[in-house]
Formats: structure tokens, C-alpha cells, sequence
């Protein structure tokens, strides 16, 4: 198969490709990507030179762009991670949210039934547990929970899945789509809370904790979300929606204070140290009090269940953090300096 991955120099692109190019050397992934200050050609580099491995840069908010890819690259499916994706961000500033997230699922899907035709190809459509809004302190997202999404990012997300599944009840192409919860783990760029409180804990800087601390979110560690993605295009029922989750939800707050002690662990110092860095921020608007997802069903009918625990899967990201400076360097751009500013002097 000819798969053609978008946003596969951004965090969990690069973690599906890096796991997936070497050991499915009977595919060619074709890694699709604007290359935003999300991405980082860096994160990748381990198999730019693989036979069976492309990088197109393509900016998928250009239909002309897309049709160009596809006639060149001719994919039989598509796993579509490309979006943008930090909720801050959307908040500030939404434009660039609509233009990648939806005008762009859009331009692939019809690039995608036109070359296609009916009941050919596969579009994987990589989405959030964002789309069903906020639970209470109980309760659990299933398949068929209602959308309600709070943010521009995660209303975004919802309006591309509707057009997903709209091209499949009206076209017939065959779609997949995946809503997952929390990612976290190596190569996902400093704006999100484990990276940002990790190395500002490891750098002696403030650690922003938004609100009281107590919204909830369960947290997957990335290659398990990329498994059960891979899982869910080899094996899923096309038209379907399969949740994804890690069964460990967390309060900020402590998630906050284990990063404490796992950078105190490795620096030598008491962890009560790097806990006097924590600094309560102005609350995000809209803020999703609590995530949880019921993944019974990728469970029971794909037989996927997540390789890391909430400590393994924590420790190896907070070390693979603190060993990786070169790649911390590279992402660090300008670019990065001023959201750091603008977002965090914001809410001081
Ligand atoms: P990311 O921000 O780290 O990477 C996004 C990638 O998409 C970047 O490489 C960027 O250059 C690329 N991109 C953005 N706009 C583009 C465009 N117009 N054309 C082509 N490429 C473009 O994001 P991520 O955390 O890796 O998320 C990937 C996908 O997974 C997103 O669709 C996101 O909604 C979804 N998701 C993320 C999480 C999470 O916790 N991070 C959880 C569930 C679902
Ligand atoms: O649930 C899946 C979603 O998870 C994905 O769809 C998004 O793409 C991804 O960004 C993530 O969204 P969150 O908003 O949950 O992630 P973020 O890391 O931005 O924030 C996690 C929680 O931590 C949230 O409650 C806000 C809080 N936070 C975040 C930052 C960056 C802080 O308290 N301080 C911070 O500095």
C-alpha cells in the first residue's frame, strides 16, 4: 500500500512513522506536511533515508496543492494527522484553525472520492476526545456521546469528523475515524503541559498550572495511540469510530507535582525545590473540566490495550525530555520564544 501520512513531522505523525516505516517495509509511507512550527523534519531524521519512506511539504488548506500530492504520490489510503492542534492557540487566534482543520480535512476528501471512486481507498481520520466537550466529576466519553465541543480547536476537530463520516454516508468512501484522549511522550513540541513543566522545572523556571489545578485529563502514552491507530486501518469496520484512551486520569496538579519529583530524582535535588516553582495562572477560557474515555470497544472487538502504565510511560517521557537537548534546541525557534511570552505574560 501507498500510505500517505499528513502532519508526520509533528508529534504523533512522527511517532506513527518512526514505529511504523521500519517494520512494514512492504509500505511506502509518504510523510505529508506544511511543516508549521508544530512540525520538526528533526524528529524524523531516523528514516528520511528509508526505501519506503517520502517527505512532501504540502499545505493541505490548498486544494490545488492536494491534487498536485496526490497525483504525484498516488496513495491507496491516508492517515490524517494534519491539523493544528493547541487549544491556547485556537484561543488567540482561531483563523488558522478552520483553513487546516477543516478546509483542509475537506480539500483531502474530495481529492480523496474523486481519485478514489466509490469503495475504494481508505481515509483514517486521526481525531480527539475534544470533540464531546466536558464531563462532570463522573460519567465517561463513549462512541456515541454527543458532540459538544468548547474551544475553536476542538470545534474544529468536531466539523472535520462530521464531514468524515458525511463523505462516507454520501460518497461511500471508506472512512475510519479515531478519537483519542491525551498524548504525551518524546517529540511533542514545549507548548503542551508535560513538555512546558518538565523543562521548566528542569530549568528552575515557574511552573504554570492554569486555574486551581484541578481539571482532569487521561493520559496515553504515544505509541500506544499510534498502535491502535495502525490496529484500527488494518482491522476497524470502515464507516466506524473507536475511541482511544489510557484508562489514567490524572489532575493537573498532580501530574505537575510527579514531573516534580521525577526531574528532582534525576537532579539530585529534594522535590519540595521544584514544587516551590509552582505558579497558579489565569484559568484557559472554557476550560474542559474533565476528560475520560470508555475504550471498551477497541478493547473487546481489536483486542488493543496500552503497552505503557501511567509510570512507565511518565518516567521515560521525563528522561527522554531531559536527554534530548539537541531536539529541545531545534524546536525552540523564535517562533517558540514569542507564544511562550504572549501566552504566558498573558496570564500572569
Ligand atoms: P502537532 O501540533 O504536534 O503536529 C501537527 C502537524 O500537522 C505538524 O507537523 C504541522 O506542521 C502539521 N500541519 C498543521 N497544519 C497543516 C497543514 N495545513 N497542512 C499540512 N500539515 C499541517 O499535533 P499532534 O499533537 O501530533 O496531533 C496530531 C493529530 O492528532 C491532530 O489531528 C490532533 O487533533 C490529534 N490528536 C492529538 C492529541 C494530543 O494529545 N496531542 C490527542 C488526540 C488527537
Ligand atoms: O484530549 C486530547 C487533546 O489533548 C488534543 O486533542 C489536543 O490536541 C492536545 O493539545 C491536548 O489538549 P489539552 O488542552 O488537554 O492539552 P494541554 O497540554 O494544552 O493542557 C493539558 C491541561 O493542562 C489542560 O487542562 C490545561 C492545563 N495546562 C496547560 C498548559 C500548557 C496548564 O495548567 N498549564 C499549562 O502551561
Amino acid at each position: 500500500m501507498r500510505i500517505m501520512v499528513t502532519g508526520g513531522a509533528g508529534f504523533i505523525g512522527a511517532n506513527f512513522l518512526n514505529l511504523l516505516v521500519p517494520r512494514h517495509g512492504e509500505h511506502h509511507f509518504i510523510n505529508a506536511d506544511k511543516l508549521t512550527y508544530a512540525a520538526n523534519l528533526g524528529s524524523v531524521a531516523g528514516i528520511a533515508e528509508a526505501e519506503n519512506y517520502s517527505f512532501v511539504q504540502l499545505d493541505i488548506a490548498d486544494a490545488k496543492a492536494v491534487a498536485e500530492a496526490f497525483e504525484e504520490y498516488k496513495p491507496d489510503a491516508l492517515v490524517h494527522f494534519a491539523a493544528e492542534s493547541h487549544v491556547d492557540r485556537s484561543i488567540e487566534g482561531p483563523r488558522a484553525f478552520i483553513e487546516s482543520n477543516i478546509i483542509g480535512t475537506f480539500n483531502l476528501l474530495e481529492e480523496a472520492r474523486k481519485r478514489w471512486g466509490k469503495g475504494n481507498g481508505l481515509f483514517h481520520h486521526v481525531s480527539t476526545d475534544e470533540v464531546y466537550g466536558s464531563l462532570g466529576d463522573t460519567g465517561m466519553f463513549v462512541e456515541d456521546t454527543r458532540y459538544d465541543p468548547s474551544s475553536p480547536y476542538s470545534a474544529s476537530k468536531a466539523s472535520s469528523d462530521h464531514l468524515v463520516r458525511a463523505y462516507h454516508r454520501t460518497y461511500g468512501l471508506p472512512v475510519k475515524i479515531t478519537n483519542c484522549s491525551n498524548n504525551y511522550g518524546p517529540l511533542q513540541f514545549p507548548e503542551k503541559l508535560i513538555p512546558v513543566i518538565t523543562l521548566n522545572a528542569a530549568e528552575g523556571k515557574p511552573l504554570p498550572v492554569y486555574g486551581e489545578g484541578l481539571n482532569v485529563r487521561d493520559w496515553l502514552y504515544v505509541t500506544d495511540h499510534c498502535e491502535a491507530i495502525w490496529k484500527v486501518v488494518n482491522e476497524g469496520r470502515v464507516g466506524d469510530t473507536y475511541n482511544i484512551g489510557g484508562n489514567n486520569e490524572v489532575r493537573n496538579i498532580d501530574v505537575v507535582k510527579i514531573i516534580c519529583k521525577l526531574v528532582a530524582q534525576r537532579q539530585g535535588k529534594p522535590t519540595s525545590e521544584l514544587e516551590s516553582l509552582i505558579t497558579y495562572v489565569k484559568d484557559r477560557p472554557g476550560h474542559d473540566l474533565r476528560y475520560a474515555i470508555d475504550a471498551t470497544k477497541i478493547e473487546t472487538e481489536l483486542n488493543w490495550s496500552p503497552a505503557e502504565t501511567f509510570e512507565t510511560g511518565f518516567r521515560k517521557t521525563v528522561h527522554w525530555y531531559l536527554e534530548h537537548p539537541e531536539w529541545i534546541g531545534q524546536v525552540r525557534s523564535g517562533e517558540y520564544r514569542n507564544w511562550i511570552e504572549k501566552n504566558y505574560t498573558n496570564r500572569a
